[in-house]
């Protein structure tokens, strides 16, 4: 489940705690920050996402979903939800990072408008895949119209 992801499992409560202190602060300095996914008819955890500005008008989106969440459209659903907010909230250019094997996601992202803007040589280490190495990642755009 966290074989592509940016950031490492959390060995810790510790690591959680710093985690949450690093959303409150998103959510203090900028117009959002870290979200859970719930499902809309119990409330049950699924997952997350969120959007990481860089500035007012460019921010980074990600999402992970519990493995028992897969294939049953909640990735495309979430990530719909997010590119909604992000316009809302005055997002011009939102995009994400892929490891290029990881096609399910690059599916999601196209199913929400984002095209592939380049392969970025040895750009990332995915610390659950392979802690010592950088890997290339698909940089994936989604650019308001008339940008
Ligand atoms: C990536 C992830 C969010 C996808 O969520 P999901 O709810 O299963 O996605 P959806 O059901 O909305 O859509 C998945 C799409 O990928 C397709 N897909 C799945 N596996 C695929 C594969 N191996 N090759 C090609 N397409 C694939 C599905 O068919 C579907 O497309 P379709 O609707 O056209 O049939 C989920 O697998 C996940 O949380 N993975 C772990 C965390 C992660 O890797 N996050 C992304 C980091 S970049």
């Amino acid at each position: 489940m966290t074989r592509y992801l940016g950031w490492p499992r959390h060995q810790s409560v510790e690591h959680t705690k710093a985690f949450l202190e690093f959303s409150e602060a998103e959510w203090s300095r900028w117009p959002a920050g870290p979200y859970l996914i719930e499902s809309s008819s119990d409330t049950k955890l699924l997952g997350t996402t969120g959007l990481s500005f860089e500035s007012r008008t460019l921010a980074a989106t990600g999402y992970v979903l519990a493995h028992d969440s897969w294939g049953r459209g909640y990735g495309t659903e979430a990530l719909t939800a997010i590119v909604t907010i992000a316009r809302e909230l005055g997002v011009l250019r939102l995009y994400a990072l892929c490891h290029p094997d990881h096609p399910a996601s690059a599916r999601v992202l196209e199913k929400c408008g984002f095209q592939m803007e380049e392969r970025v040589k040895e750009f990332a280490v995915f610390p659950n895949l392979n802690p010592g190495r950088r890997e290339d990642c698909l940089r994936y755009t989604r650019q308001e119209p008339g940008v």
